[in-house]
């Protein structure tokens, strides 16, 4: 197949969990949301809200409520390594198709990172009434998703799935394997 280049942007992003203790642009967090913002909407009812949060104490607290890698219960960004903003993508009860939504805009913020130079991971595991609190969320607004940002202290690496096991996993050098299913397995044309 002929490389095109979205699709190898796509293939190259990764999540990254670890982070350099460098401050994000704030100019790099506003082109993600204003990507987040003239993304696909279902009805174009636009139901999302943001927060983006790059205040030094907050950054902590944020943290404090988010859980990393379900399948390596000791890889997590220790505090040195902490992500350096948070895009939190926030719903209003207005939405026709708010999971698909946010996580439309979760992926625009994640590409325009990349392409700034920047490493992301959506959050789903995250303590919603916590985060609600520290970040004095209305109740009329509900969490989706949490995007870490930050710039990148890891290498993660994509390879293909082996024996069914999607689980990502850590080599002796400490670097990140993310197992992807191939092509031929998930596609059918015309009909299953
Ligand atoms: C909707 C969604 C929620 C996620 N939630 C978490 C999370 O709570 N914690 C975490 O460490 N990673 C989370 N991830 C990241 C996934 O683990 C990651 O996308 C997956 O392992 C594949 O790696 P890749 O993004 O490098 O392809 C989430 C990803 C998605 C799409």
């Amino acid at each position: 197949m002929r490389k095109n280049p979205t699709c190898e942007k796509i293939r190259k992003r990764r999540t990254i969990r670890k982070y350099l203790q460098k401050a994000v642009p704030e100019e790099a967090l506003l082109k993600c949301v204003d990507a987040a913002r003239v993304s696909p909407s279902g009805g174009n009812l636009q139901p999302l809200r943001y927060v983006i949060v790059n205040d030094p104490k907050l950054l902590k607290q944020v943290f404090s409520t988010l859980s990393w890698a379900v399948y390596l219960p000791d890889y997590y960004p220790t505090e040195e390594e902490m992500p350096r903003a948070y895009i939190v993508l926030l719903l209003d009860k207005n939405g026709r198709t708010p999971i698909h939504d946010a996580s439309i805009a979760a992926m625009s913020i994640s590409m325009v990172a990349y392409d700034e130079g920047l490493g992301s991971c959506m959050l789903a595991s995250v303590d919603r009434e916590k985060l609600r609190e520290i970040l004095k969320v209305p109740e009329s607004l509900a969490v989706a998703l949490v995007v870490a940002l930050g710039y990148p202290a890891e290498n993660p690496v994509v390879e293909p799935v082996k024996d069914g096991a999607i689980n990502y996993w850590l080599d002796e050098n400490g670097v990140l394997h993310v197992p992807k299913r191939d092509l031929k397995d998930i596609i059918r044309w015309n009909s299953y």
